[in-house]
């Protein structure tokens, strides 16, 4: 089976191996003893990286660095975007300056022209997620690429970073990275290297240092062009760009959770009659046709997605994951019981989850008001 993998377009199942030693990646391993406390590198979900070195070296020496990465606002917040969101969460954690970039100018030239919709999306639907799973808004700067800061002076060394990094990148180039191109896929992804440089501009951490961009493996041909650009201008000393690479988390139904398809995810907006619903009636089973060749044979917590859920971080206990794992390989768990176990703690984080949304409904609604963003 073939896949295809561009910053616009995921089709096919990806294998992941293939993946690294194509674009040339390094599997992650060998991580500081904190990032043990994260599900989602414990689990191997964070898989790859680039020089993730430096940013191991930083948070091991109590050195400053920063972490950046961008969101398009469309459609629900959903179980696919939690998983980008505890990541950020996790290292501001660890101390690294967050830099968030809603990508409106990006979405604009791409997919969606409504510049309003995307604005109240990324506020309704991102920031408060972001707000009710533990983002704090000290050391974080959230912008949108159409409004950068209200300070012109940052303003401007932002913007014009995105023209000037132009100069130093060729059609070809273009060509080889992202394949088919575009004036607006061109601009976005030079917009997406100024995002992801900017933060060692005087203007804003007033410093060179180093920064980890955590991403779906789908974007790393913005990262080649960001990393290859950064290191030719020299009139700024850009630390090179660190990255991780996230597997994507299954669609409900198996194959790709898609923002414009309800019944692929769940969204941390659905209420839990609807919750159990969907997961009775669409999350693909691992298990066997009948009960008989189930006690047999067991079911494949691989291809599961309820099993899945559980492992990419509802339920964070290893033991009890592995335990599950067991009971279900082993035909002792069926499909419909490990259903149930998905059912009850999703409902328990959704019910949480709404009690700290309306906490952060507040404060963005105090940020609105005030002109902040
Ligand atoms: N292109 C990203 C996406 O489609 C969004 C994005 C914009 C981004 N700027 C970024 C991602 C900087 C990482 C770093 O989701």
């Amino acid at each position: 089976m073939t896949f295809k993998i561009t910053p616009w377009e995921v089709t096919g199942k990806v294998d992941y191996d293939k993946l690294i030693k194509e674009f040339g990646l390094q599997p992650l391993q060998n991580l500081p003893k904190q990032f043990n406390n994260c599900s989602l590198f414990r689990r191997k979900i964070v898989f790859a990286h680039r020089d993730f070195k430096r940013i191991s070296e930083a948070i091991e020496n109590k050195k400053p660095f920063a972490m950046m990465t961008g969101l398009m606002p469309s459609g629900k917040f959903h179980f696919g975007h939690k998983m980008v969101a505890d990541q950020i969460i996790f290292y501001q954690s660890l101390g690294a300056k967050i830099y968030l970039a809603v990508a409106d100018l990006e979405a604009y030239n791409s997919r969606n022209p409504d510049m309003k919709e995307l604005r109240k999306t990324a506020i309704k639907e991102y920031l408060i997620n972001y707000l009710a799973l533990g983002l704090k808004l000290k050391n974080c700067e959230f912008y949108f690429q159409s409004h950068r800061s209200k300070d012109g002076v940052k303003s401007n060394a932002y913007y014009s970073l995105a023209n000037m990094l132009a100069r130093h990148a060729t059609f070809n180039e273009f060509k080889a990275i992202y394949g088919e191109i575009t004036p607006g896929k061109m601009s976005s992804g030079l917009l997406q290297a100024a995002d992801m440089l900017h933060a060692q501009l005087p203007e804003f951490e007033g410093k060179s240092l180093p920064v980890v961009v955590p991403v779906g493996v789908d974007q790393d041909p913005h990262l080649r062009l960001a990393r290859d650009i950064s290191q030719r201008i020299k009139v700024f000393k850009f630390i090179q760009l660190s990255s991780t690479y996230h597997r994507f988390i299954p669609g409900l139904k198996s194959g790709k959770m898609s923002s414009s398809d309800p019944t692929s995810y769940i969204a941390l907006t659905d209420n839990p009659e609807e919750t159990a619903k969907k997961i009775r009636k669409y999350a693909f089973s691992g298990g066997q046709p009948t009960l008989e060749e189930h006690r047999k044979k067991g079911g494949n917590p691989e291809i599961d997605v309820s099993f899945q859920m559980l492992k990419y971080g509802l339920e964070p206990d290893d033991k009890k994951l592995e335990q599950i794992k067991e009971e279900y390989e082993s035909g002792k768990m069926l499909s419909g019981e490990l259903k149930e176990i998905l059912i009850e703690k999703m409902n328990q984080f959704l019910k949480e989850h709404n009690k700290q949304k309306i906490k952060a409904n507040k404060v963005v609604e105090k940020l609105e008001s005030s002109g902040e963003i």
